[in-house]
């Protein structure tokens, strides 16, 4: 997978699509815990969002050149960026970690072996969600298409996060929806 040959049309394509919502998301994520907080952003993308984080001190993990090079250019300082592949990264404790709209990309086992590696703190998801029907169901399809041409992301559906963080213990304790229902903000704790 390599979000690189998108990175430049990504934030135009996700506001024609989701307008600010993902950008929201992301802060509403952050809004999980105290300002100052030492938050590790997984997957973190262009970062457009980074200035709404400000308030926090933030550890980005992305494995895109091109992505971590755009997020760059929104950070404000307090924001130290790693150009890693989450499954190698070497984790250490935070206050929280969001994961917005990462786990998307991976199938099942992918997100056991990421959730297996992250140390026991506060897990904020953002993403969509696992069970869809009408016009929401042809819009993630089209959303895995578009990917796979364009990303070489490899699955089609989106993976069972509900059910993987139970077998691992945590405990969903806040959800927040976006554009009726479609993005989901949702906090597990162990
Ligand atoms: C769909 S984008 C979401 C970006 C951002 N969170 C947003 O919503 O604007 C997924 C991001 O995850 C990154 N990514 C995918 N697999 C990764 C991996 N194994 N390690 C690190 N980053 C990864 C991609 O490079 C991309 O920037």
């Amino acid at each position: 997978m390599n979000y690189g040959r998108v990175a430049k049309y990504y934030q135009v394509l996700s506001r024609m699509i989701f307008g600010d919502h993902l950008i929201h998301a992301h802060a509403l994520a952050a809004e999980n815990f105290p300002k100052g907080a030492k938050l590790l952003v997984l997957g973190g993308g262009d970062g457009s969002y980074l200035p709404l984080l400000k308030d926090y001190n933030i550890i980005f993990v992305d494995h895109s050149e091109q992505m971590i090079h755009l997020a760059q250019k929104h950070s404000h300082g307090q924001v130290e960026f790693h150009l890693a592949d989450v499954f190698d990264f070497h984790y250490s404790y935070y206050d929280g970690i969001i994961v917005p709209f990462l786990l998307d990309n991976f199938n099942d086992e992918q997100c056991r072996n990421l959730i297996r590696l992250l140390p026991p703190c506060p897990i904020v998801v953002c993403d969509f969600p696992e069970k869809t029907k009408g016009l929401q169901s042809l819009l993630i399809k089209s959303m895995y298409l578009f990917f796979r041409l364009t990303a070489n992301v490899a699955v089609s559906k989106m993976p069972s996060i509900e059910e993987i963080m139970t077998e691992f213990s945590r405990v969903k304790t806040r959800e927040i929806t976006l554009m009726n229902d479609f993005i989901q903000i949702k906090k597990y704790e162990l």
